[in-house]
């Protein structure tokens, strides 16, 4: 975990009393903060660490599925439980259960929730045997939940038993002094997964991070600096390199894609030409790169 304001230092200072302990863990902060990132530091740098890091994220799992997910079925449990399947906080035995978007849980679900980590046993749908499960619990949002509970969406009870140790993640922008460490490491990673020389920033291409609010926090900032990668003709990152897309993830879910740098390339010039109108003077203008690199792209696609 990458970070040098005095907000992630105190971070740093929880994770590492977070560590000695069993104590469940709740973090809370918007989207791209690093929440996950906590979670894994934790555990792989606990005493646990050799065991399984299991996550469930509340959001992505329909309702309908996530009793299931947590606690396993039996054959026949329900129409299409062909096979016995065991759940996740059986699977987290003697490691950590990362349940990620807590707030997004049934209120039905709470109560099963809370009855299983009170007891520290599950039973399988369609069940009876009790199994014994010893998982360290980690807990996400990007909900304030006392607030879910003052509105009557989060219980109250399940909220008292999951709070243990709070960690807030401040946004980004609150952390000046973390962009330019974190944009220089990832300038490196990217470069290091794509086989090429990591370009330095210029001191204007700096400027421009700095000022830029950063919505979607550290996972925004990290596709922006992985495009500057893809998008520099030299070895430092001018500002021009630098792209802002704020409404939304797209770059991140297009650069996470696992595409070669050419690929990368191809795909950014095709959509720039499109979205105008295929004006080969314009994008190349826009991409500030020469007329031939379009027209070879076109050539060899
Ligand atoms: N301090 C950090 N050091 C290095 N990488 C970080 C740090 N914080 C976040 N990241 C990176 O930023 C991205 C987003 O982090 P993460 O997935 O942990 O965010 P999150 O808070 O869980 O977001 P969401 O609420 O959308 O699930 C990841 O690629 C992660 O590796
Ligand atoms: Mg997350």
């Amino acid at each position: 975990m990458i970070g040098q304001s005095d907000a992630i230092k105190e971070v740093f200072k929880k994770i590492s009393k977070a560590v000695k302990t069993n104590i469940n863990i709740s973090i809370t902060g918007e989207t791209g903060t690093g929440k996950e990132v906590v979670a894994k530091t934790i555990h792989y740098n606990s005493d646990r660490k050799n065991k399984p890091f299991v996550a469930i994220n509340m959001a992505a799992i329909p309702k309908d599925l996530i009793e299931s997910e947590f606690f396993g079925h039996e054959k026949g449990a329900f129409t299409g439980a062909t096979a016995r399947n065991t759940g996740k906080f059986e699977q987290a035995d003697g490691g950590t259960i990362f349940l990620d978007e807590i707030a997004e849980l049934d209120i039905n679900l709470q109560s099963k929730l809370l009855r299983a980590l009170q007891e520290r046993e599950v039973t399988r749908i369609g069940g009876t045997q009790k199994i014994k499960f010893d998982a360290r619990l980690i807990i996400a949002t990007h909900k304030n939940l006392a607030e879910e509970v003052k509105k009557g969406n989060f219980r109250e009870d399940l909220y008292y038993r999951i709070v243990g140790l709070p960690i807030e993640l401040p946004p980004l922008r609150e952390r000046d002094q973390d962009i330019l460490v974190l944009a220089k490491h990832f300038i490196k990673l990217f470069a290091k997964e794509n086989n090429m020389e990591a370009p330095v920033l210029s001191s204007e291409a700096i400027n421009k991070l700095m000022k830029y609010p950063f919505p979607g926090n550290v996972r925004e900032l990290k596709s922006v600096v992985d495009l500057a990668c893809v998008m520099t003709d030299h070895d430092e990152i001018q500002a021009d390199d630098i792209h802002f897309n704020p409404i939304g993830n797209k770059e991140d879910l297009f650069i996470s894609a696992g595409k070669t740098l050419k690929q990368f390339t191809t795909e950014i010039i095709l959509y720039h030409l499109k979205k105008n109108n295929n004006d080969i003077m314009k994008t190349a203008q826009i991409l500030d790169i020469g007329k031939s690199t379009i027209y070879n792209l076109l050539q060899n696609k």
